[in-house]
């Protein structure tokens, strides 16, 4: 993962926790409305994918372990990981693409309601990403994938007559850094990244199409999700996905849906009026959106300021801000591997990792979400927003909801961490929280597709009876009980 050139460490705060009569009168104890939910406290757990679905993407008996495990902790809301909208293969991450998913979704949405007594609201953030390829092997590439132009031929000094396997054989002779004045800058991306579509491939008709798809899609996700019991939707339009590129600056489709900023928040907002359509007041909706993509020449504070304005007039239920995390500026994959959109500075300031420069990774996104929500306010909107990022302790979150800076706080790893942190705090026992160390343990883990854990727990209490272990048997899968 990229990190910050000044290579400072930091570890966590050594703020003092608060007792359980101060937790009481805090803020970030207090009730608050959102939408049609009302919050026990204004916490919240962001969406964390933890790799426990399977090939069908329904919720298993790990699924369900998984978020029970949060829910003890009952945080003010939880959000359920990034769950696909279409009903097509997507590995083992979660679906709601199709009704058959509506039992599992049931099961889910009752687990977790048992679990923190009902004192949690259970949100599931819906998502749509395009196609993504791994890296391919540079040979097999030349000989197979490329699709043969004559603009090669031309390239290459070869008639139009030349046969593809004459082609593909005088491509397989270059250097590697002739290659580059041969393909395009989409075959080389392809070659040296792997196969990405993106959402100005407009001689894709699906890719097209997508501001007719988009829409009836996640208006039925939104649907299903009602129905399951969830009290909303978080729609994701933030990191490297579907509809964060249709927000993007780099967006320039010319169908009325990229260009100028006007342009691209018009599928974002159809998106959102079909989902209010097909769901009742008493469901909320609302949006994952970046205060800040992060990228050169990308979208700003300012560029997300109207953005949320936009949102909070068509009467969006919330808004979570997060930061970065885009394919713009991903490392390379090795062979065989497909990009990953957390690996550049943008993925560094997504999830910040305790090697960090002088501003450090705690609470980077606070600042932006603040002016970002100033706007909101100024045009005369009260939209509730939720800020995360490096946020770990009582003191850090209290000051923020004080100095108004954002009205709930997000705790991802934190609390993966220690799903307890709301309770230990709430009851006054914060000194046996087990605090985050930004170590990105985690992170990488799911770089890999492999189950996510936290190094701080899942070594613990291994020979306890019945524990649930990880594929290869050396990890547990939660954390362990609180006592
Ligand atoms: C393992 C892991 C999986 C994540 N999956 C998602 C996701 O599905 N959707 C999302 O919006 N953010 C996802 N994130 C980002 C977090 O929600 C959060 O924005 C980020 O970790 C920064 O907050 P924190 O410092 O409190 O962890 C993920 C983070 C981690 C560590
Ligand atoms: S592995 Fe644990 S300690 Fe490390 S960043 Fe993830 S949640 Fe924090």
């Amino acid at each position: 993962m990229w990190k910050p050139a000044e290579r400072i460490k930091y570890t966590a705060l050594d703020d003092p926790w608060p007792g359980a009569e101060e937790a009481a009168s805090s803020t970030l104890f207090a009730p608050l409305t959102v939408g049609p939910m009302q919050l026990q406290q204004r916490t919240w757990v962001p969406a964390m994918v933890p790799w426990r679905s399977n090939e069908e993407g329904e919720v298993t008996e790990d699924v369900l372990q998984w978020y029970e495990r949060f829910a003890k902790g009952k945080p003010g809301v939880l959000v359920v990981e990034a769950t696909g909208i279409r009903d097509i293969p997507s590995g083992p991450l979660l679906r709601i693409g199709d009704d058959r998913y509506i039992p599992g979704l049931r099961k889910l949405a009752d687990t977790v309601r048992e679990a923190s007594e009902g004192q949690t609201r259970l949100l599931i953030q819906i998502i749509d990403f395009l196609s993504i390829r791994r890296r391919p092997d540079p040979q097999k590439f030349l000989q197979r994938f490329l699709r043969i132009t004559d603009a090669h031929r031309a390239a290459l000094g070869l008639p139009n007559s030349a046969d593809e396997e004459e082609v593909r054989s005088a491509l397989l002779g270059l250097e590697a850094d002739q290659l580059s004045s041969v393909l395009n800058a989409k075959e080389m991306e392809d070659y040296s990244h792997g196969y990405r579509e993106r959402v100005t491939d407009m001689d894709i008709d699906e890719i097209a199409n997508l501001p007719n798809t988009l829409p009836n899609l996640f208006a039925n996700a939104s649907r299903r999700a009602e129905e399951a019991g969830f009290d909303g939707v978080e729609l994701h339009y933030a990191h490297a996905y579907t509809m964060a590129s249709f927000l993007s600056a780099t967006n320039t489709r010319s169908d009325g849906y990229g260009g100028a900023k006007e342009n691209r928040v018009r599928l974002p907002l159809e998106v959102y009026q079909a989902c209010r359509e097909l769901t009742s007041d008493n469901f909320a909706v609302g949006c994952r959106f970046l205060a800040d993509e992060i990228i050169e020449q990308g979208n700003d504070v300012s560029t997300a300021s109207y953005f949320a304005e936009q949102f909070a007039r068509a009467g969006m239920d919330f808004l979570s801000l997060s930061r970065g995390g885009k394919f713009d500026d991903a490392k390379q994959p090795k062979v065989g591997w497909a990009a990953y959109p957390y690996t550049g500075k943008s993925g560094y300031e997504c999830m910040p990792g305790y090697i960090s420069d002088e501003q450090g990774p705690f609470g980077r996104n606070v600042e932006p979400v603040a002016s970002i929500r100033q706007h909101v306010r100024d045009c005369g909107f009260n939209t509730p927003m939720v800020v995360a990022g490096g946020i770990h302790t009582f003191r850090q979150a209290e000051q923020l909801l004080q100095d108004d800076k954002a009205d709930i706080v997000g705790f991802a790893r934190q609390a993966l961490a220690d799903p307890d942190w709301f309770e230990k705090v709430r009851t006054g026992r914060g000194k046996e929280i087990m605090l985050c160390r930004y170590s990105n343990y985690c992170e990488g883990l799911d770089q890999k597709h492999k189950q996510v854990t936290c190094e701080l727990w899942d070594r613990e209490q291994l020979d306890e009876p019945g524990v649930a272990k990880t594929h290869d048997g050396k990890r547990r899968m939660v954390a362990p009980a609180w006592s």
